[in-house]
């Protein structure tokens, strides 16, 4: 049997990150050490008391830990338009059974990577905050990360400014950091989550799958769909978080290359986007694995597994 890959998730719930969480939670394939929360869709207290409802809800037995509830350098934005005022509205999530853990996320990150004898893969789903903050603190930990497989950032144009994507714009300084150590990176960028759309006859099978857990699933992705048909006209609401934990899962599920990448902290219409150096003669050696394309049907048939493996 192939060894579980061992994996912190770093969130910000968030409709798509909740999905993650429960895509994570469900896989036999994945050791999940712990989920660490940071503020980005909402503050940190709604982020950590979402991901507690999730977990609450789905029966997940994965401590959860509080981190950062700003970013590195500048002020917080949220993203109320999006997940709502709670950052997770829609149906009634039930309140959560524990409460967070006594350990602040990136003291757990690094904790857990140095005692570790197997190497670890963090997938951030947020704003990278917290794991710049355990890199920038811990050197020593950096070569005992396999991969930090992130959404975030795009190739081309943006969703929370023409260039940029929310998560890195949230915090470039963050991103900045995490992009230029030599731990191997995927970016899962819009170029792919765009891709990735779940269409409204996906979420009616998923509200159907016959268990409470995917019936809420497909309830919050029904609020989540409205602000994508609504406000930006697309046929469907882009899975950008799950992707990241699917590329983990099943690595084929997208296609990425290499390539180097520079955050840009200080423009004056391009803070927080995510240069990609395509003629690759220009940045340097590659820092990221970039990815270009999905199996939209494959990642669409694991989210629909993963919530049917939930008990009825
Ligand atoms: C990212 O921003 C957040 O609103 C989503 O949760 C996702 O992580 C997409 O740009
Ligand atoms: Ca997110």
């Amino acid at each position: 049997m192939k060894k579980k890959i061992k994996a912190i998730l770093d969130c910000d719930p968030g409709h798509d990150d909740a999905l993650a969480i429960l895509v994570a939670s469900a896989s036999s394939r994945l050791n999940l050490a712990g989920i660490t929360v940071v503020a980005g869709n909402q503050t940190l207290d709604n982020t950590v008391n979402n991901t507690l409802k999730i977990v609450e809800l789905a029966e997940i037995d994965t401590a959860v830990y509080a981190g950062y509830g700003k970013p590195l350098i500048r002020e917080l934005t949220t993203a109320p338009e999006v997940h709502g005022e709670s950052g997770l509205d829609g149906p009634i999530l039930p309140d959560p059974g524990t409460a967070a853990a006594d350990r602040h996320a990136v003291r757990f990150i690094i904790d857990t990577v140095r005692q570790s004898e197997q190497k670890i893969t963090l997938i951030p789903t947020g704003p990278l905050t917290n794991i710049a903050a355990a890199l920038l603190g811990a050197p020593d930990i950096h070569d005992k990360i396999e991969q930090i497989c992130f959404m975030g950032g795009a190739a081309r144009g943006g969703n929370w400014s023409p260039a940029a994507e929310f998560n890195i714009l949230v915090d470039p300084e963050a991103a900045a950091f995490v992009m230029q150590t030599d731990i191997p990176k995927t970016m899962i960028g819009l170029d792919v989550t765009r891709k990735a759309l779940l269409y409204p006859e996906d979420i009616e099978k998923i509200k159907n799958l016959g268990n409470p857990v995917a019936r809420v699933a497909g309830e919050l992705l029904e609020y989540y769909l409205q602000y994508h048909l609504e406000k930006k006209k697309m046929p469907g609401c882009p899975l950008h978080d799950p992707l990241a934990v699917a590329a983990v899962l099943e690595p084929d599920i997208i296609s990425s290359r290499p390539y180097a990448v520079k955050v840009e902290t200080a423009g004056r219409h391009t803070t927080g986007s995510t240069v990609v150096d395509f003629d690759g003669d220009r940045f340097g050696r590659p820092n990221v694995n970039v990815a270009l394309e999905v199996d939209r049907e494959r990642f669409v048939e694991l989210v629909l597994e993963s919530l049917h493996s939930y008990k009825s």
